[in-house]
């Protein structure tokens, strides 16, 4: 997922003669701080800290291994979206990245609203004082309790994925005596790719009402009629970890299109359009991210210029970041067990987590850094394959990386740019224990979601 190319084919030493990898970085030391969160220092002794704290007194004090989240980093990056996008925007972070009452209480505190795509994640959002009018309400399959949850709380908005759910949604909403507000979430046949972008059989996925062969068209149709349902506008998302704009463009392009059908076929003309999250975070120093400034810049202005060209007034944008503000926010540290070299291939340092805290190397072929944060070494770079404790030989953190060639059991290495999509798709796989997130700031570390024990985990084994 991470735009940083992996060497095509086996991945030998061959490969490595031919100088396929990137080569080790001048100084291994060195934290790039386009993957690290922005707290992050290495101190005189040579320890990393974060916050204000060094990672060797956090993974004592809270084990590891252990999610560290940068809370001065998560609000400036909030701060950042909020600001680039201006009052006439709205900012709803993707909790699916990441959920916690601390963060939701971060997020109230700094003016974002919240997505949420379950019940449960509602419930979250509503237990830590998220206003209910600032959620939106995401989900291609909501079931009868979450919505019935849902309007009753009365959240923002309802994003209606398919003709089933405008009936139940409707339904509950009249039922319950209200009028609730919702979206239409379209497929405008972009599917956006790490760095590209391709038009696609839009039909082919499972989310939304296709634009092309007028499925949406009906959707609004059909909503309109409805007196329980407020139509606010146009939701569309295109894919996740992008960094080019151009799918973006042509997203925003085509939902305006439909607002214009829709003033032309019912004269009415919708106030808003939600166009998604999926701006890309960098994993590598290889990946450029777009600043908020210029990714808002580029949809006012392209929304601005085909609301103009069909003589719309210009909606009211939102968009729906979720990697973009809490992956670069956290790392995660582990300690390392054991360092087995094999010869002319690499070395493979097991560390006491992997794909139960990580799966989206597994998954997704991701790219992470990493690095040797307990001390530093003036040792050679050794080519290195960080890899989990997991009984299984696709358990890869980090799947090619440069570490010091004194690596021994004892270290602590940590993997930056883990605050998206690590915890949220945690497993127990091997009953593995699922890590603490420890929120760190100005000194002082906070646990916000504790490690599970084994007593949790028998707790639910009821046979
Ligand atoms: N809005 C909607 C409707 C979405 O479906 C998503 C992500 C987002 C916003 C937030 O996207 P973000 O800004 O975080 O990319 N597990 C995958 C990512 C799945 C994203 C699903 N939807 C990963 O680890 O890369």
């Amino acid at each position: 997922m991470s735009r940083s190319a992996h060497p095509a084919g086996p991945r030998h030493a061959d490969v490595i003669a031919e100088g396929h990898y990137t080569p080790p970085p001048a100084d291994l030391n060195a934290l790039d701080p386009k993957v690290w969160s922005r707290t992050v220092t290495r101190g005189a002794d040579g320890a990393v800290a974060v916050g204000g704290i060094e990672v060797t007194r956090l993974a004592e004090e809270f084990g590891t291994p252990a999610y560290v989240l940068d809370e001065d980093d998560f609000r400036a990056r909030c701060r950042a979206w909020a600001d680039a996008f201006g009052a006439d925007a709205d900012v709803f972070y993707a909790g699916k990245a990441f959920l916690s009452k601390a963060v939701v209480r971060w997020l109230h505190e700094e003016g974002l609203n919240l997505d949420v795509c379950s019940g449960v994640e509602l419930a979250v959002a509503l237990a830590a004082g998220m206003p209910a009018e600032r959620i939106a309400f995401h989900g291609n399959n909501k079931s009868a309790h979450e919505i019935e949850t849902a309007v009753a709380a009365g959240v923002g908005r309802i994003v209606l994925d398919s003709f089933q759910e405008i009936a139940r949604v409707a339904h509950t909403a009249e039922r319950l005596g209200r009028r609730q507000r919702v979206m239409i979430r379209v497929t405008v046949g972009v599917e956006a790719h790490t760095h590209e972008f391709i038009a696609t059989a839009h039909e082919d996925q499972k989310f939304g009402l296709a634009l092309a062969g007028g499925q949406a068209a009906e959707a609004v149709r059909r909503v309109l009629k409805l007196d329980g349902l407020e139509l606010t506008g146009i939701h569309s998302h295109i894919g996740s970890q992008i960094f080019d704009m151009a799918g973006f463009e042509v997203s925003a392009r085509r939902v305006v299109r439909l607002l214009a059908d829709v003033r032309d076929e019912h004269g009415v003309e919708l106030p808003e359009i939600d166009l998604g999250g999926g701006l890309g975070i960098a994993y590598t120093s290889d990946d450029d991210p777009r600043e908020p400034q210029e990714i808002a810049k580029a949809l006012h202005d392209i929304v601005t210029r085909e609301c103009e060209a069909s003589g719309l007034r210009s909606p009211r944008i939102s968009v729906e970041p979720g990697r973009a503000i809490v992956g670069p926010t956290a790392f995660t540290v582990y300690e390392v067990g054991t360092v087995k070299p094999l010869d002319g291939l690499r070395t493979y340092v097991s560390v006491d987590g992997g794909m139960s805290d990580n799966i989206r190397t597994a998954l997704y072929d991701a790219e992470y850094s990493v690095a040797l944060v307990s001390r530093t070494s003036d040792a050679e770079p050794m080519l290195s394959r960080v890899v989990g404790k997991h009984c299984e030989s696709g358990d890869i953190v980090v799947r090619d990386a440069f570490l010091p060639a004194d690596l021994a059991p004892g270290d602590l290495v940590a993997v930056p740019a883990t605050g998206a999509y690590c915890r949220a798709m945690a497993s127990n796989y091997n009953h593995a224990l699922r890590p603490p997130v420890v929120s760190v700031r100005d000194g002082a570390a906070t646990v916000i979601v504790r490690r599970e024990t084994e007593e949790d985990l028998l707790r639910l084994d009821v046979g």
